[in-house]
């Protein structure tokens, strides 16, 4: 199909319906000149296909379909191939249910434990959720599908979503939120992306010039088409203009005819609009070309796939000798999610799933008894639910309480409005443990959860919102068919007040301002050095590891030069098992704040008992960058680094140093009111200045008239401290004359040229 020739035989009516959707799911088609409508669907984690009529809130009329683990899950997995699988088996579906583009992944940073969304998004860590990302964009492209990276940008609350603008400063969208978008982007050049509803620094991301065309298509490399999130445009014209191709779904032809009476007036140029058509285009066109209907979509592999992936994502968070239980053990499952977990989150991503698992069902044959205790519909635990709960912990070796969070608790749409779970169910976790020494606890949550009860429990096991099969995952995971080998991408702080964002959070009516900056999950709780109660990447295992004999390949680089990094991972425990080898970079020493560490790779590795292997890390310019405002660009100042390995942000195994020199050279620019701190640090400003400086030794060094040496030297030292902070300026009016306007301005321009 030759695009171009096509679109010059479209009618300016037709190019412009062809930036809007024909409905909640398609594209337009020109039957004339033989371009076909495509479909959409969410995504990201299975498909929520619409079948037939398009009902944009009900969930409940899309077709049967298989729910893998949702991105608080999988993210936890560190598994790059992991994920790639699922989206490959993702990518089969579509082919098979003939869909060019599913809705995903999404990406957005977890500022905040409350987003309601925070079980769609991946991580607190842009490095990671770039990887995930990237994985996962690869897995379903493989399959000549589509995916949209959605929602571009830092939309990280679901709290007036539609009209909030995100308000943070350039560093921080540029080290915080943008890089999972940018390492996908570069990674796996995703065929579309979602704008997000939000605005970004006042600026609607829908009608975005910065973020849509100059950040996205420019700096990274995009070439596929932007589509809006579904009622996300506000003004439709600067939107095309902007770099937004795609508004979905339907605008019912309004905005259709804005395009075409601009066009008309001259205000947008017509060329805006045919590249947003051949962009359109090229992506349908590169579906309809390799679309193969007849792929098959085996379901019920998918649910063991599903079963498979969602127990590499399991995290230990805690485990005091108690796990694996013993298939002869008589155990005790409490709590309504043991017979219907949740394994997904409510709104645009809720999947009809053909079949789930629970873990009841997973366990028969096994020694296991039965306890509603609380029920997910009320927040007061019945005395008799809670009582008979007891009975059955008291009557088990072990007692395994399912608990977490409702439905209504965290879904698309709004947050959450704290961080603690149902009043029964912790109530009913301290009644369990105060009647069972040997208490378990299995968290299905999208989010961090406040645990009261941490202390009186033997264990607690992660399992997210898992997906269908997320009980037989977990049945796995307690008996130890599966050794846990997830670990958290983000952290869990002991109470929401700890977490950074608290105090802006939410924002004040659409003013959200990212206050935090930066100092995101455990970049702030570390540089804080605040108790949390799990680290960012912790993880427990059935074995143990340890991480040895780091080695870099220089200890002096260059900004152009990549560093590489090998550690000997080691299993010492009994059980073959994984660990995920974390790779953290800080700067020792910056004039700009930066986080103590920060995750630069990572690398989930299977050893068996006794066994260790070497694994290898390369790092270049931007693990050790930061984002320079006056350059607008990465920037590394020289100085140590360290380079640090270890279990979590917290359990660093191996620690070594490296020197890495800039060869960039930062343009300064002087005026009268530099100060001397400033222009010390700069030799070539140094030589133009030193010598005026040493013939005014009054003020620069000697104090005269002292006797005693050691009150000379501190009168010294003050007297330097005193200078460090002074302008140049003070350099006339302190120098009786010596120094004038002139001197001052002729030095100046020296030390500018
Ligand atoms: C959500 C998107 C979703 C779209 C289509 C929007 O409300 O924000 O994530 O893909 O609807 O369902």
């Amino acid at each position: 199909m030759n695009i171009k020739e096509i679109i010059s035989q479209m009618t300016l009516e037709e190019k412009a319906g062809l930036c809007s959707g024909l409905d909640f799911w398609h594209t337009k088609p020109v039957e004339r000149l033989g371009v076909r409508s495509v479909m959409v669907s969410d995504g990201p984690h299975g498909l929520r296909k619409q079948d037939q009529k398009a009902d944009h809130l009900g969930m409940n009329d899309s077709i049967k379909a298989v729910c893998m683990p949702a991105a608080c899950a999988t993210a936890a997995s560190f598994d790059r191939e992991l994920i790639g699988r699922m989206g490959q088996a993702i990518g089969d579906s579509c082919q098979h249910e003939q869909l060019s583009v599913v809705l995903g992944p999404a990406v957005n940073i977890k500022r905040s434990p409350l987003c309601g969304r925070n079980f769609e998004y991946l991580s607190e860590d842009p490095y990671l959720a770039g990887e995930m990302a990237a994985a996962y964009i690869n897995g379903v492209q493989s399959r000549n599908v589509g995916t949209s990276i959605k929602h571009f940008a830092a939309n990280d609350q679901e709290h007036r979503r539609m009209s909030s603008s995100s308000n943070a400063d350039e560093r921080t969208l540029r080290e915080i939120y943008f890089p999972a978008f940018e390492t996908a982007v570069k990674k796996a050049q995703p065929w579309t992306v979602m704008c997000s509803y939000n605005k970004i620094n006042g600026v609607y991301a829908s009608q975005n010039h910065w973020l849509l065309t100059e950040v996205l298509r420019s700096e990274w490399g995009f070439e596929g088409y932007v589509m809006s999130d579904w009622g996300a445009v506000s003004d439709r014209v600067p939107g095309l203009a902007a770099g937004l191709d795609l508004e979905m779904p339907s605008s019912g032809g309004v905005n259709d005819r804005k395009i075409v009476a601009a066009v008309r007036s001259g205000e947008l140029d017509e060329a805006v609009l045919d590249r947003a058509v051949e962009r359109i285009l090229t992506v349908n066109e590169r579906y309809l070309a390799n679309a193969k209907p007849e792929t098959p979509w085996d379901q019920e592999a998918d649910h063991l796939l599903s079963a498979r992936i969602a127990g590499e994502c399991m995290v230990l968070l805690k485990n005091e000798g108690v796990l694996p239980l013993d298939k002869k053990d008589a155990v005790a499952f409490i709590g309504e999610f043991a017979a219907k977990p949740r394994f997904q989150g409510g709104g645009s991503s809720h999947i009809n799933c053909f079949k789930t698992t629970s873990a009841l069902e997973a366990a028969q044959g096994l020694n296991v008894t039965y306890a509603q205790g609380y029920s997910v519909a009320a927040d007061e635990a019945a005395d008799e639910s809670i009582a008979e709960a007891v009975e059955a912990a008291k009557a088990a070796k072990v007692a395994v309480v399912f608990a977490g969070l409702p439905d209504s608790y965290e879904s698309e749409g709004y947050d959450r409005t704290s961080m603690a779970m149902p009043a029964c169910q912790n109530r009913l976790i301290e009644a369990v443990a105060a009647a069972n020494p040997n208490t378990v606890v299995v968290l299905h949550n999208g989010s961090p959860v406040e645990m009261p009860w941490l202390s009186k429990v033997k264990a607690v096991l992660e399992a997210y919102l898992g997906g269908q099969a997320v009980g037989l995952a977990t049945v796995r995971a307690l008996y130890g068919d599966v050794n846990p080998s997830g670990h958290l991408a983000e952290s869990f702080p002991i109470k929401l007040e700890d977490n950074p964002s608290y105090l802006s959070y939410g924002g004040e009516a659409d003013e959200a301002d990212y206050r935090e900056g930066v100092f995101v999950g455990y970049r702030y709780y570390d540089k804080k050095r605040m108790d949390v109660a799990f680290p960012f990447g912790h993880g427990l295992s059935y074995t143990t590891f340890t991480y040895s004999d780091l080695r870099l390949s220089a200890d002096h680089i260059t900004d152009r030069d990549t560093l590489t990094v090998t550690v000997k991972a080691a299993n010492t425990g009994s059980r073959p098992g994984k660990t995920v080898v974390q790779l953290y970079v800080g700067d020792k020493q910056s004039t700009v704040f930066r986080p103590v560490r920060e995750l630069k790779g990572f690398e989930k590795v299977e050893l068996a008992p006794g066994e260790s292997r070497d694994v290898t890390f390369t790092l270049d310019k931007r693990a050790f960058a930061y984002w320079n405002t006056d350059l607008h660009d990465w920037h590394v100042e020289t100085g140590e680094f360290t380079i640090e390995v270890g279990q979590s942000s917290r359990a660093i195994d191996a620690a070594a140093t490296v020197t890495v020199t800039s060869t960039v050279k930062l343009k300064k620019h002087y005026t009268k009111d530099s100060i001397f701190m400033d222009i010390m640090a700069d030799p070539d400003a140094m030589k133009v200045i030193r010598p005026l400086m040493d013939s005014m030794g009054q003020m620069f060094g000697g104090h005269g008239g002292e006797s005693d040496a050691a009150h000379e030297a501190v009168t010294d030292e003050m007297g330097a401290a005193m200078v460090r902070y002074m302008p140049l300026r003070s350099m006339v009016s302190f120098s009786g004359g010596a120094v004038s306007d002139e001197m001052l301005d002729g030095m100046l321009q020296a030390m500018n040229a």
